[in-house]
């Protein structure tokens, strides 16, 4: 019988994929041998005297089965609801302290897109036919597709350039559907008019729609999207209310880049967000890279401010609300426990040609923070050498992260600010103004 929880043996013990819910649990070493052992013996006061009674109470023990069955894990004749996948490198991942695959991968598709966003880091625009040749076919991207699911790798998000560019999209999404991967797409939503009918017919399951909007109003997007396509982004924005219909486990967040030009406008974008019933509303400031250019930087006395003006948004809206910034919350810890955010330990990023790298923004550094290419290697052979770059090795790191509270969450944020400033990955990210 088919079973419900894809499992990855992990350093620190395991992680399993929901197929039902679609969510990661992560598991330490005791609960995961545990798990293990009970495909073994159903007896479990036999696994317990066995093996876990010099190691906790019965009590812990009991309590863990308890849950465990409880989240569908153990049934209830103690059979496990697992499939774990085999891992024969888990010394070597062990060793380094790294995942056997990422949680999530962000697989950029083309470079084309029907926009001009001032602030695109992938310089997304009209592309020539001698440089399309260069982006990865429909049956090399498929073949990624599947080696990340073979890998436990149940979260994909599709962007680009715009990814409904790419020729052959909804097939790729069809056959995401059909590997049961979990879809998000990041997407303008210019052209989703074109393929709705397509989207329906084709039954296409989306986990997310990140829909960047940056503008409300014409002479705003206009300006920061160099292009007149405000009216179209509200007629699509109506076609995808239509498709929550058909699809209600489907949730959209409209993603709001800050920069110079727009920062005043928040209250503006939560209305915009509340007249077409936004499930989620996220906000980053600009990365400088790419097209955007150091005009539209936002120093961290205006980041600062928008925090503030973010949080009593937070308290008068049923959206939810995310801006990603530093610091984080006190007292959280991730999976990843090292020194920066999680790009290229927790989540990487495909471009379209099949560079492997630790997020987008490294795109225009590829020479010195690309993986490989997936091109002339595998995912797995790629992913099981990412130990060797510096960015996976931070060891010696900014004082003040090691002094700051803040630290179990946000653990010095994000290596692309600090490299893009200082041209050095060991600095605290410098959108922080917790210290100075
Ligand atoms: C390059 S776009 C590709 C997908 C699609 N065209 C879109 O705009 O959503 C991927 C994401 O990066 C964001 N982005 C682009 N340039 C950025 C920058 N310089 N700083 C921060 N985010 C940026 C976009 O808003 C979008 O959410
Ligand atoms: S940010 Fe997205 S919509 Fe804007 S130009 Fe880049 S790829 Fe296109
Ligand atoms: S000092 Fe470092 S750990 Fe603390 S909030 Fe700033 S970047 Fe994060």
């Amino acid at each position: 019988m088919k079973k419900r929880f894809i499992g990855r043996l992990e350093y620190f013990g395991s992680l399993l994929f929901d197929l039902e819910r679609k969510e990661y649990i992560p598991f330490d070493k005791d609960a995961t041998s545990i798990l293990f052992n009970i495909s073994n013996f159903k007896d479990i006061d036999e696994i317990y005297y066995r093996y876990f009674s010099n190691k906790f109470n019965y009590l812990s023990y009991k309590s863990f089965i308890q849950l465990a069955q409880y989240l569908g894990i153990i049934n209830d004749d103690y059979s496990l609801n697992v499939e774990f996948l085999v891992n024969e490198e888990l010394e070597l991942l062990n060793e380094y302290k790294i995942l056997s695959a990422p949680l999530k991968v962000y697989f950029a598709l083309t470079y084309s897109c029907p926009l001009r966003c001032k602030h695109c880091f992938s310089n997304s625009g009209d592309i020539e036919d001698s440089l399309k040749k260069n982006e990865l076919s429909f049956e090399k991207i498929k073949e990624i597709l599947k080696e990340l699911k073979e890998l436990g790798v149940y979260y994909i998000s599709f962007g680009g350039g715009e990814p409904f560019d790419k020729d052959n999209f909804i097939q790729i999404l069809k056959y995401s559907n059909d590997l049961n991967l979990v879809v998000f797409i990041s997407t303008s939503l210019i052209t989703f008019d074109k393929y709705y009918q397509e989207i329906i017919d084709n039954n296409i399951k989306i986990k997310e729609f990140k829909i960047s909007i940056d503008a409300v109003s014409s002479r705003d997007y206009l300006n920061i999207k160099g292009r007149s396509y405000f009216d179209k982004l509200k007629n699509n924005l109506k076609l995808l209310k239509m498709y929550k219909e058909f699809n209600n486990e489907v949730s959209i967040r409209f993603h709001f880049v800050l920069n110079k030009l727009n920062y005043n406008d928040l209250p503006a974008f939560l209305n915009f967000a509340e007249q077409y019933e936004a499930d989620k509303l996220s906000f980053s400031p600009i990365f400088i890279t790419g097209r955007a250019t150091k005009d539209l930087a936002l120093s961290n006395e205006i980041l600062k401010k928008i925090d503030t003006v973010i949080n009593n948004m937070k308290e008068r809206t049923r959206i939810e609300i995310e801006f990603f910034n530093v610091p984080l919350e006190v007292g959280k810890t991730g999976l990843y426990t090292g020194f920066g955010c999680g790009c290229g330990k927790t989540v990487c990023y495909i471009s379209p040609y099949g560079d492997v790298l630790p997020s987008g923004m490294f795109i225009n550094y590829k020479e010195k923070f690309s993986y490989g290419n997936l091109k002339n290697s595998s995912f797995k052979q790629i992913w099981l050498n990412t130990y060797l770059k510096e960015i996976n090795n931070i060891s010696e790191y900014d004082t003040r992260c090691k002094e700051c509270e803040y630290f179990d969450n946000c653990r010095g944020g994000c290596r692309f600010r600090s490299f893009n400033e200082f041209n050095s990955l060991i600095y605290k990210d410098p959108t922080c103004y917790i210290k100075k």
